[in-house]
């Protein structure tokens, strides 16, 4: 007969082991042995040093001195809540996303809001685009649309993000201002960038001053495809709208708050979830075929345009609602990693060159900022459906796969198989590519003007007035004047009433207009476009 078996006292009354689990009153070291006093470091004699052999002391100020990890490289500061995601409307036809293919279904959801230049430790109320990064633990996988609260974005290519970044930051030499782009390296940017005008138009416009989280839009910004059951392709842009409406400050609100309450939105968004005001977001999606998409007279792959909602008009597709605030900022927040790579089946990417781009970096940046490609393990980046795969080992593993296998394929049978089956749900669209390989611009990206000129022109008075008193504010601050001359020169491909108001602001005599400044490779033929731009 088998002896009994005496239970060890680290399993709970259930069997569970009570593995790592901050549990109970009883203070201990990470290692689970009890701490006798939290207050006195073991010393030799009363007035005698500390001794060495203080393993309590010294494993609690081991870990104080490793809290910090590096702070995200753009949108540091930032602010997350959990949610729920609800298809109202059956896009079965459109997309074999599972998440969208019955209305009433729901998803669980993390949010995270940032603003984009500033350090973790900046005020909330900067003028600058806000982050709004969604991810969505779907039945089939993790899909987060990785986006912004303005629509379209500064550059066209992911090759020049690190110098656009460079740019906004503080100065290298004096490491200021740490959250403005009130500042001459961001303005000599764009006035040599005018591909960034039409977005620099939208954040010198109330978007970039937010009232709070609650009260702004979030897009998807790059064009995206949905792809049905079908294999059927349609082109789709994604629309976050606040149920409560947009609404901003006005700059000099800005200022005041920033200095009486530099955590205004953070602490908006959590006042307002624990007292039951849930914040809600509306999806809507544009869909545009192939057709519709080439009758377009912009390019849908450029990220510097949208989709006018009166050619494509927008369909709500869901309803988002923010539910939960954080257990713990760190864990959950500052530990959240998104990517624009993370879509499921149902979803697939276009040629944008920003996208691609993203798709390798926000990977890349996580491995520096989280250590370990285990950070997928993590409570808040874990998929919340079944995950089958022979990724082994690295830094901080917390599986502990049992059997033979780590490979495929392989003879072995039963458990010891491992997963095997792969399902051909996500299949990428079998896009047609041909070319030659070439660094070039598509000359349908030429046109950087018309839709920033659109813009303006959308805007009320008083709303123009503002737009002309942030660029007034924010290029006096320049100190090399060949900076401002050159960012109005630009602006007269805009509009001459704004670059007129805001040379009249700055005391300048009105420039002629630049002349776009083109990439110019002399070692490639010269693109109809090009020379186009190059002309007067
Ligand atoms: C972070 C949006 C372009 C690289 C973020 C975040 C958002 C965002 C919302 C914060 C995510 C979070 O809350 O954790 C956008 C949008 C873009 C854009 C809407 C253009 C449409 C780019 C490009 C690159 C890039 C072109 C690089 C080529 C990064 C990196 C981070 C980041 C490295 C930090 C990620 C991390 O540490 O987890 N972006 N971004 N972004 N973005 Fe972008």
């Amino acid at each position: 007969a088998t002896p009994p078996q005496s239970t060890p006292d680290t399993l709970g009354a259930g069997g569970e082991l009570h593995q790592g689990v901050q549990d109970g009153d009883r203070m201990t070291t990470a290692q689970g042995i009890p701490v006798s006093d939290n207050e006195n470091s073991l010393r030799a004699g009363d007035r005698g040093p500390t001794l060495l052999e203080d393993f309590a002391m010294r494993e609690k100020i081991f870990a104080f001195d490793h809290e910090r990890i590096p702070e995200r490289v753009v949108h540091a500061r930032g602010y997350g809540a959990h949610g729920t995601f609800e298809c109202t409307k059956d896009l079965s036809d459109i997309t074999a996303a599972h998440v969208l293919g019955a209305k009433g279904r729901r998803t669980e959801a993390f949010v995270r809001f940032s603003t984009v230049a500033g350090s973790k430790g900046s005020f909330d109320l900067a003028r600058d685009v806000r982050g709004f990064a969604v991810k969505l633990y779907t039945a089939e996988g993790n899909w987060d649309i990785v986006g912004n609260n303005i629509p379209v974005f500064f550059i066209q290519d992911a090759i020049k993000f690190p110098d656009l970044v460079h740019a906004v930051k503080e100065e290298p030499d004096r490491a200021f201002p740490q959250a403005q782009s009130a500042h001459d390296n961001f303005w000599d940017f764009v006035a040599h960038m005018p591909e960034s005008t039409h977005m620099t138009l939208w954040q010198m416009s109330d978007r970039a001053i937010p009232r709070s989280f609650r009260f702004m839009d979030g897009f998807g910004v790059h064009t995206f495809r949905f792809v049905n059951e079908a294999g059927e392709s349609t082109f789709v842009k994604f629309h976050w709208r606040p149920l409560l409406g947009k609404q901003s400050v006005v700059w000099n609100e800005a200022v005041k708050i920033n200095g009486a309450d530099p955590d205004f939105h953070r602490r908006d968004l959590w006042n307002a979830i624990n007292s039951g005001d849930l914040p809600q977001w509306d999806l809507a999606v544009q869909l545009i075929d192939e057709k519709t998409a080439d009758a377009l007279p912009f390019d849908i792959l450029d990220p510097t345009k949208i989709i006018p909602e009166e050619d494509v008009p927008l369909q709500v597709v869901g309803r988002l609602t923010l539910d939960r605030v954080v257990d713990n900022d760190f864990a959950e927040t500052e530990q959240v990693a998104f990517c624009t790579a993370n879509v499921v089946p149902g979803v697939d990417f276009t040629n944008d060159p920003l996208l691609q781009g993203r798709n390798f970096s926000y990977l890349d940046t996580q491995l520096s900022r989280l250590g370990t490609p285990n950070f997928t393990k993590l409570p808040v980046n874990a998929p919340r459906c079944p995950v089958a795969h022979f990724q082994r080992d690295g830094q901080m593993q917390t599986d502990i796969p049992s059997g033979p296998t780590n490979y495929e394929p392989n003879g072995h049978t039963g458990a010891d198989r491992g997963p095997r089956a792969q399902d051909a749900s996500f299949l990428t669209f079998p896009q047609e590519v041909q070319g030659e390989k070439r660094r070039i611009r598509a000359e349908s990206f030429a046109d950087h003007y018309s839709q920033a000129r659109v813009f303006w022109e959308s805007q009320t008075p008083v709303e123009q007035e503002h737009i002309v008193d942030a660029y007034v504010f924010e290029l006096s601050k320049c100190v090399d004047p060949t900076i401002r001359r050159d960012v109005v020169a630009n602006l007269r491909n805009v509009h001459e009433d704004l670059a007129t108001q805001v040379a009249d602001g700055l005391g300048l005599e009105l420039p002629p207009a630049s002349k776009p400044f083109v990439p110019v490779r002399t070692d490639l033929p010269p693109s109809p476009a090009l020379s186009m731009l190059a002309s007067p």
